[in-house]
């Protein structure tokens, strides 16, 4: 009796189970986009957690970035250092939570409502007259081996930005190359656009890579190589120095391995917070990937992307002219990034000469070696003693000829300003900003191109 009732209540549960619905994609899908924005609804006033599309949870991001008025106004780079060392003490998950953070403690421009328009004029245009010819042939190709370029020479040169008073080469010419979500002048005008413009250091020019560099990487190479040829070409076929930032390194170092024509002619590699082997945080800047698409160069930059194992390739983990790779143990977007193992570490299979340097191993202790952020890499001071090191020496930058102590106890560079440092630090809000903005985004990241067999 027992047993029947027991066979029959197994029975019923049997059938309870095999009439259950199936898994519901589509309910499930509506979780986690109101999951991605439920995070930012905690912060923000007014935000909806109901979307049924990744473009509507887009725009509520976009939003939430909008709306939050700053609360505390920083007055010295050591208090930027406080406010973003509270910021990302946790591990980020979603990075879009950490730069609401940064627009309450007034760590970003106010006008992000337009970041795609506001970036894209001025020293930003990604149209620029550059009507100064090259000495000698570099397109369709300086030399047979370099890959063929999908994008015109016209499309290829106007991103260039060559500012009144360049020195066509009297003054070694630095090609500046911006990274994810970001453009030239609105990179680097506050650290190293400041502090070389009328130096006899360096002659900075920079790179407005059109689509805020969220395109295909391997179209963000070819504007790099163009850009060595062409300024080596217009500047008496002087070497040119290349100093990037983020993506930038990745593209960079792309255009060094399959635009071979580039690599006599670069004196200096500078990497400022490199991502040579991507990042297994990529897709803290896609919160919901895949259901939630992303930009392509983000889905490129994952720690094993076909663009990241295709670049590493036959010693493209190594350095093909002489790189200085300088990278921060707290970089909250890349990692891992400490040690031998960090992705921005660059290995020497040339015999070029390379140097690796970590700021928290460099400065332990002082503030240079803090909490130093992807960003704040741009204005560390260590960083630029070492640029300036690079530039002025054969070879990589070597810490052991910088002054180490004194340089240590600061947050910036001498000769940038508290205000320099929060220019610098808005570049993560526009940069998420530019992503929520950008389209079309995917789930899938593009094809490797057909010259890259190596
Ligand atoms: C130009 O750069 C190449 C490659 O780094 C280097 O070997 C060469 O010495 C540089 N030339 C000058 C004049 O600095």
């Amino acid at each position: 009796m027992r047993l029947a009732i027991l066979t029959a209540a197994s029975s019923l549960l049997m059938a309870l189970v095999a009439a259950a619905p199936a898994p519901a994609p589509e309910l499930e899908r509506r979780q986690l986009l109101s999951n991605v924005l439920g995070e930012v609804a905690d912060l923000v006033d007014g935000i909806s957690t109901q979307a049924t599309s990744p473009a509507q949870v887009w725009g509520e991001l976009l939003t939430a970035l909008e709306k939050p008025t700053a609360t505390a106004t920083p007055t010295s780079p050591a208090q930027v250092e406080t406010a973003l060392a509270s910021i990302y003490s946790a591990t980020p998950t979603n990075l879009i939570v950490n730069a609401i953070e940064m627009v309450q403690n007034s760590l970003s421009p106010s006008d992000l409502n337009d970041v795609l328009t506001t970036y894209s004029a001025g020293c930003n245009s990604e149209v620029n007259i550059n009507l100064r010819s090259p000495s000698r042939t570099i397109f369709p190709k300086k030399a047979a081996a370099d890959a063929p370029y999908s994008l015109s020479e016209a499309q290829l040169r106007q991103v260039i930005q060559i500012p009144a008073g360049f020195t066509y080469g009297r003054v070694p010419p630095v090609v500046l190359v911006p990274g994810t979500g970001s453009k030239g002048c609105l990179t680097f005008r506050a650290n190293f656009i400041k502090l070389f413009q009328g130096s006899q250091v360096a002659d900075p020019v920079w790179l407005n890579i059109p689509g805020f560099l969220l395109g295909d990487a391997q179209v963000n190479a070819e504007y790099v190589a163009y850009a060595i040829n062409y300024i080596s070409a217009i500047s008496s076929n002087k070497n040119v120095s290349v100093i990037a930032w983020s993506q930038g390194n990745l593209d960079t170092q792309w255009a060094l391995k399959y635009w071979p024509s580039t690599r006599p002619i670069v004196s200096d590699f500078i990497s400022i917070s490199p991502d040579f082997h991507g990042t297994v945080l990529a897709y803290i800047v896609c919160p919901g990937f895949p259901t939630l698409t992303c930009v392509p160069s983000v889905i490129q930059q994952e720690y094993d992307s076909d663009f990241v194992t295709r670049l590493r390739l036959t010693d493209g983990d190594s350095a093909y002219v002489p790189t200085t790779s300088i990278y921060s143990a707290t970089d909250e977007i890349v990692q891992p990034q400490q040690g031998t193992g960090a992705s921005a570490f660059i290995k020497d299979a040339r015999g070029v000469g390379v140097s690796n340097n970590e700021l928290q191993t460099i400065c332990p202790g002082g503030l240079a070696g803090s909490v130093v952020t992807h960003e704040g890499v741009l204005y560390n001071p260590i960083a630029y003693a070492l640029a300036v090191d690079a530039l002025t020496h054969s070879g990589p930058g070597l810490v052991s000829r910088i002054d180490r102590a004194g340089l240590c106890q600061l947050y910036a560079a001498p000769g940038l300003t508290v205000a320099d440092v929060v220019a610098t630090e808005g570049n993560i809000p526009v940069a998420l900003a530019a992503i929520a903005l950008y389209e079309p985004k995917v789930v899938v990241e593009p094809k490797i191109k057909g010259y890259a067999t190596y």
